[in-house]
């Protein structure tokens, strides 16, 4: 198989030569217990993983005002910096590849979780959901609309988090444009009622990534900074009032940045809830954006392969077999069989489910 394989072919993005097109999707483990520095075990988890041609690391926070989740780590700290430092010679001495997500959740958050301060957003518009603190499950708090000078602080706390994210070590950085966070509340109609430069039509909505892509590139250079999208996603209590022409508009804007690659989620709902939103998202917008394209959710070996056979993608992620197959490469590559993961040890808890999945023994 192996011989044939296109999920397994090599890959050269930008400068940088990936050894297979399977790439570890960002995941979230929730066990930076400790000031928001990486749990010490990360280098092993990560290391575990680095036969992948690439790993996109967990979300990781900018700054303090961006948590939205207990126990996860940032970049913004000396020890934070020192621990990524860690995990990133690990997985090079594998001779793995490492991006680091940069994460700011806006308003997926509350007071307990930013030391009192009040979450900020494009629009002073509260989500529906909970999110879980040191005091419990909590209503999602309402936000603070953002002022410029909050808009040009948080583009600086991305850059500041680039460069720390140079200093660890990186292959590159990932922007978390995904899920109904603080990128995609942007560009999104029902998070985003601005009437100044930052909102109304899309080519405002699209300014505050427009600017963090600009920024961030200009600390990393050229096929050195990623972004992941979700335009066919309502997670996080998110809605648009003309997803496919907005999405349309972006990703084609994106087409005048050398980014690394453009990462694509397909819609992890039923699509008959998805009225008005594209469907079959690396297909639609493969002949829009010129660049790398990543794909993402619910893949398996198959459809991977199907995928970059029919080219509608350059390379596939996967996230939660990562997790329960360390070794998903090999797995892939002799056609052996796949763990199912334990979703009740994805966040939080101990080393059970973090760093005990075996690799595939005959
Ligand atoms: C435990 C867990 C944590 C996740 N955390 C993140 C995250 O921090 N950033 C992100 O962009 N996506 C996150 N995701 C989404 C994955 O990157 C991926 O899009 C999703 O799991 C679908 O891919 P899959 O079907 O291969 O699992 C997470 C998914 C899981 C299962």
């Amino acid at each position: 198989m192996s011989q044939e394989s296109a999920l397994l072919s090599k890959f050269k993005l930008g400068n940088i030569e990936l050894k297979n097109r399977v790439v570890m999707a960002p995941m979230t483990r929730s066990r930076a217990f400790t000031e928001n520095i990486p749990h010490e075990k990360a280098s092993l988890y990560y290391k575990q993983r680095a036969s992948a041609g690439l790993i996109i690391t967990e979300g990781t926070q900018v700054s303090p005002q961006g948590i939205g989740y207990l126990w996860t780590p940032g970049i913004y700290t000396r020890e934070q910096i020192k621990a990524w430092e860690k995990i990133v010679n690990e997985v090079h001495d594998a001779e793995g590849k490492i991006f680091l997500q940069l994460w700011h959740v806006g308003r997926i958050s509350h007071p307990d979780l930013l030391g009192g301060m009040q979450p900020m957003a494009p629009s002073s518009i509260k989500a529906l959901g909970k999110t879980f603190t040191q005091n419990g499950w909590q209503d999602l708090a309402e936000p603070k609309m953002m002022t410029r000078q909050d808009i040009k602080q948080t583009i600086d706390d991305f850059r500041k988090a680039a460069n720390n994210a140079r200093e660890a070590g990186f292959d590159g950085v990932d922007l978390h444009g995904a899920f109904g966070y603080l990128i995609d509340q942007f560009i999104q109609t029902g998070t985003n009622i601005r009437t100044d430069e930052y909102g109304g039509n899309i080519q405002n909505r699209s300014r505050f990534l427009l600017e963090l892509i600009e920024s961030v590139l200009e600390v990393w250079g050229d096929y050195k900074v990623g972004i992941k999208l979700s335009p066919s996603n309502r997670f996080n209590d998110m809605q648009d009032d003309n997803p496919k022409e907005n999405f349309f508009y972006l990703i084609d804007k994106l087409n005048d940045y050398k980014l690394a690659y453009l990462h694509l989620m397909e819609p992890q709902t039923d699509v008959s809830e998805l009225n008005g939103y594209v469907t079959n998202v690396a297909e639609y917008f493969r002949p829009i954006y010129k660049g790398t394209i990543i794909s993402n959710a619910g893949h398996s070996f198959e459809s991977g392969e199907s995928f970059i056979n029919s080219n509608k993608a350059d390379l596939i992620s996967f996230g939660s077999l990562f997790i329960s197959n360390p070794d998903l490469v090999n797995r892939f590559r002799n056609s052996y069989p796949l763990t199912q993961p334990d979703k009740k040890t994805f966040y939080g808890g101990d080393e059970r489910g973090y760093i005990d999945y075996p690799e595939y023994t005959e």
